[in-house]
């Protein structure tokens, strides 16, 4: 029995379709009864939180291997921590670890949290995988497609900075193969999209597919502070997210290589092809109306 933990999340609800694709006997962990009424037939679904102990055995009952992911929230090292002691005290045979790139070299922000879990992970001696991936392709809907409807802009301090995006349909095609152990264990495998992307060339590729012209304003960070403050996010979250653009502009986001293409034996996702086929969440709905 396969562990899908997350199951409500971004990547983590695409891990666990894929894996419910690929494999027979999945286990699906959601915190709500509303979320896991959303399990896809097939797989089951389990109520368990990482701040409750006893409902971790509950759902590692005869599980082998685990995909483990957390919201990046400042909790997330004690929280994935007590589902690691969990699934060691359960005798689970391999865990897959949804970490972050930058965990290997830069100690700030999510990275920094996420290197935790990855040092406490190996402290276990279980088998494991840890995937680090680079920057989602669906970030860019998420956090640029609001303001680029309604104003045909993007405002981020962000300068020159590449990102390599990555598709998270990729991701959960890694993430299930991992889940198998046996070449994967021991690994940790940075994963990068196919191309390092500026905010100016984003802003022309999502121009092209969406008809009409989109800007990137690159503005100080201390603007982009005050906006995100000003729309309620927490002062933890707006200081990770500006760290992280940090990064980003020291370049620690610009790689990319063929581990990605290697790992899921065909081409992944490009820039171009998410764009088209989310090209209508760019678009100003008044207008399309
Ligand atoms: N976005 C990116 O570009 C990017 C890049 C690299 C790495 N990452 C990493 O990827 C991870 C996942 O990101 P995401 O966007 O998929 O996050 P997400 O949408 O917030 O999903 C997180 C999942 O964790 C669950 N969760 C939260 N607290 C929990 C708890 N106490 N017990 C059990 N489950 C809990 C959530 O359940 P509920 O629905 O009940 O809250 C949700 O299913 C993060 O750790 C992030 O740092 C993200």
């Amino acid at each position: 029995m396969i562990l899908i933990t997350g199951a409500s999340g971004s990547v983590g609800k695409v891990v666990l379709q894929e894996a419910n694709r690929k494999e027979s006997k999945v286990r699906a962990m959601y915190r709500s009864k509303e979320e896991a009424a959303k399990a896809p037939s097939g797989c089951e679904a389990v109520l368990a939180d990482y701040s409750d102990k006893q409902s971790l055995g509950n759902a590692l009952n005869g599980v082998t291997s685990v995909y483990v992911v957390c919201s990046p929230i400042p909790q997330l090292v004690e929280l994935e921590s007590n589902m690691l002691d969990a699934c060691k005290e359960a005798g689970v045979k391999h865990v897959v670890l949804n970490s972050a790139l930058g965990a290997g070299d830069y100690a700030k922000s999510f990275p920094g949290w996420h290197r935790k879990v990855e040092d406490k992970l190996k402290a276990t001696k279980m088998s494991y995988t840890i995937l680090r991936p680079n920057g989602f392709l669906q970030n860019i809907v998420a956090y640029n497609a609001p303001s680029i409807r309604a104003q045909g802009a993007f405002y981020v301090a962000m300068g020159d900075a590449r990102v390599s995006y990555l598709d998270v349909g990729d991701i959960a095609v890694v993430a299930v193969k991992a889940l198998q152990g046996g070449a994967h264990a021991g690994k940790t495998y940075e994963l990068n999209g196919p191309e390092a992307i500026s905010n100016q060339e984003l802003a022309k590729r999502i121009s092209k597919a969406a008809g009409r012209t989109v800007n990137y304003v690159d503005i100080p960070e201390s603007a982009q502070r005050g906006v995100m403050l000003g729309l309620g996010m927490p002062e933890w979250q707006v200081t990770a997210l500006l760290e992280l653009q940090q990064y980003y502009k020291q370049g620690g986001g610009a790689k990319t290589d063929g581990l990605l293409k290697t790992l899921i034996e065909r081409a992944p996702m490009t820039l171009d092809q998410y764009l088209t086929a989310n090209a209508r969440e760019f678009r100003d709905q008044a207008a399309s109306a």
